[in-house]
C-alpha cells in the first residue's frame, strides 16, 4: 500500500491506516496524530482528562450540557471551556468533551478541526488576528501581516500563521495568524486582539500594538470591551462570565458599534427613508416536492 507521505497526488486505497498517515488534515502542518481519535475506553479517558481537566471544569461542562435539549449540541461551547483550561484543544481536551457529551472522539475531533476558532496547538498569551481578506488586504491588511510577521519572527525567520512568538501561555507570548474577514470592512485594515477589534490600522500601529502587549500592558481596543488574554476569552466564549452585574459591564460589555458603521442608519434616519414593512402573513414560494 503506497502512503500519503510517499505518493501524496495518489487516491489512497481504502481501509484503517496510521492516522499520521490519513488524508485528513487540510494542511502539511497540521498534526494530525495529535488530534486523531485514540482509545473511547471510558476508565482510560477519565484518566487521561483528569490530571488536566479539574472538578471546577467538569462542573462547568455538566452546566453547560445541562442547557440544551440535547447534551451534543454543547460541543462547540465546550470546546472553548478547553481552551480555556489549555489554550489549545488537545487530545486529552477531544476525550474530556467526548466524555461529558457522551460522542465518540472521532465526532468530536472532527468538529474540533472544521473551525479555525479551535486550535491545534497551544496558544500564546494573545492571539494577533490580522485580516487579509480582500478589503483589508488592499486596503494594507497584508502589509501588516507581512510587518508582524518579520517583526515577531527570531533567528531571520518570519513568524508563520498560527506560530507563537514566545512560549506558549507565557506573559507576553504573541500568537499570529490571519484571518478571513473579520466583518468590519468599513473600519480596515483591521485587526484583532483575542478577538478584540483594532480598526484602521497601519503596519507601524501594529507593531506598536504587539511591543505594548510583549511588555505585559493590555492597550484599549478602538472599541468593545477591555483586553484580557487568550484563555480568559475563551472562559467567556464558553458562556461563563463575571456574576456580580457592575463587574460584568466592565469586563465584557462595552459599546461596538462605530460611527462609520452606522452612518447609512444615520442616512436614512435624516431622510426619512425606512424599510417596509414586512405582511403579517408573507407567502412563502412553492417548493419542489422530493
Ligand atoms: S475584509 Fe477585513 S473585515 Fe472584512
Amino acid at each position: 500500500m503506497t502512503t500519503p507521505s510517499q505518493h501524496p497526488s495518489d487516491t489512497p486505497e481504502p481501509g484503517a491506516r496510521p492516522a499520521e498517515q490519513t488524508y485528513a488534515a487540510a494542511s502539511p502542518d497540521v498534526d494530525v496524530k495529535a488530534i486523531a481519535p485514540e482509545s473511547d475506553d471510558e476508565m482510560l479517558v477519565e484518566s487521561r482528562t483528569a490530571d488536566v481537566f479539574d472538578a471546577d471544569i467538569e462542573a462547568k461542562a455538566a452546566e453547560l450540557a445541562a442547557r440544551y435539549p440535547q447534551s451534543r449540541s454543547a460541543l462547540l461551547p465546550m470546546l472553548h471551556l478547553v481552551q480555556s483550561v489549555q489554550g489549545f484543544v488537545s487530545q486529552e481536551g477531544i476525550a474530556f468533551c467526548a466524555r461529558q457529551l457522551d460522542l465518540s472522539e472521532a465526532e468530536v475531533s472532527a468538529v474540533a478541526t472544521f473551525y479555525t476558532m479551535y486550535k491545534r496547538r497551544p496558544c500564546g498569551q494573545h492571539l494577533v488576528s490580522v485580516c487579509t481578506n480582500t478589503l483589508c488586504a488592499v486596503l494594507g491588511g497584508d502589509a501588516i501581516y507581512a510587518r508582524l510577521s518579520e517583526h515577531l519572527g527570531s533567528d531571520g525567520e518570519k513568524l508563520g500563521h498560527e506560530q507563537t512568538a514566545g512560549e506558549p501561555g507565557d506573559p507576553g507570548s504573541i500568537t499570529l495568524e490571519h484571518a478571513e474577514c473579520l466583518a468590519a470592512c468599513d473600519l480596515g485594515p483591521v485587526l484583532q486582539v483575542n478577538y478584540e477589534y483594532f480598526d484602521n490600522q497601519t503596519p507601524e500601529q501594529a507593531v506598536e500594538l504587539v511591543d505594548a502587549l510583549r511588555r505585559g500592558e493590555k492597550p484599549q481596543p478602538t472599541r468593545g470591551a477591555p483586553l484580557t488574554d487568550f484563555k480568559s476569552v475563551e472562559r467567556q466564549l464558553a458562556g461563563f462570565f463575571p456574576e456580580a452585574d457592575d463587574v460584568f459591564r466592565s469586563d465584557v460589555d462595552s459599546p461596538s458599534q462605530a460611527v462609520e458603521t452606522l452612518r447609512g442608519a444615520q442616512v436614512a434616519a435624516d431622510r426619512g427613508w425606512t424599510a417596509p414593512v414586512m405582511p403579517e402573513n408573507a407567502p412563502l414560494p412553492d417548493l419542489e416536492a422530493k
